[in-house]
């Protein structure tokens, strides 16, 4: 009982986030007070336009921002309360960044880098590329282990970044445009296989998209009314 209850507490939560840009030019309010919860597992788009926020949100909620008013929360950890170093900690631990462009490493092979992270947190080699080898594989990428990524199409390296971001069994995989560089074909098999992957190891899903042919596949549509999160008129 006690268990089913822990399940389903949230893996990420937002309380009453603020977030303010000072600049030349005077100042901006694009978070005023925005509450989220996230479930484990559960699959949530941030849909809306340009500017309106959401790549704001993501940072805040990825722990690369600040709010300056209110609680960001992974697994019921308070995020404000910590260091740097400890925030950085949980970051590596439970959260996983896809953006639009895959940052990989253009050196290494698609192993390599989806083992890389992995690797940066102790784990053993042969051990990092079994786990990326099993990655890859559900991402459809079985035969391009060996690629470099100026080796593979821009929907390949988006799934060799998928996959790197889930090596360390994230508990929330943010993705901010993740399909935004990619045709809407390919766009649809990238995100076909970023949700099969996410529902076999259970990770909750925060995706900011302009493509709302994904959220079919959502839990939850959210989009950011007046520096609130709301869910989307679809
Ligand atoms: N570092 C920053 N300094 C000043 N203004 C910013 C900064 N980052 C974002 N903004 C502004 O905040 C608003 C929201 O930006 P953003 O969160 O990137 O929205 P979205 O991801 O929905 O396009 C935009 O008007 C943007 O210009
Ligand atoms: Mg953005």
């Amino acid at each position: 009982m006690t268990e089913t209850l822990n399940t389903r507490a949230p893996v990420l939560r937002l309380k009453n986030v603020h977030r303010t840009y000072h600049t030349g030019e005077g100042s901006l309010t694009v978070l005023k007070g925005a509450n989220l919860d996230l479930r484990p597992g559960e699959m949530t788009a941030l849909v809306g336009p340009s500017g309106s926020g959401k790549s704001t949100l993501l940072h805040t909620a990825g722990l690369l921002e600040y709010p300056d008013e209110g609680v960001v929360e992974i697994e019921g950890i308070d995020a404000q309360s910590l260091s740097d170093g400890a925030r950085t900690k949980i970051r590596r631990a439970k959260l996983g960044f896809v953006y639009q462009f895959h940052h990989l490493l253009a050196e290494l092979n698609a192993i390599d880098n989806v083992a890389a992270p992995l690797m940066i947190n102790g784990v053993k080699k042969s051990q990092a590329h079994e786990r990326a080898k099993e990655l890859l594989e559900a991402m459809g990428l079985k035969d391009r282990e060996h690629h470099q990524p100026g080796q593979l199409s821009g929907g390949e390296q988006q799934r060799v970044a998928i996959a790197r971001s889930l090596a360390n069994k994230p508990r929330v995989l943010i993705a901010d445009e993740p399909t935004g560089n990619l045709d809407p074909r390919t766009s649809a098999t990238v995100i076909q296989s970023l949700f099969d992957t996410a529902r076999t190891e259970h990770v909750a899903v925060l995706i900011a998209t302009h493509n709302l042919d994904l959220t079919s596949y959502m839990d939850r549509v959210l989009t950011l009314s007046d520096g609130q999160l709301v869910d989307a008129e679809l």
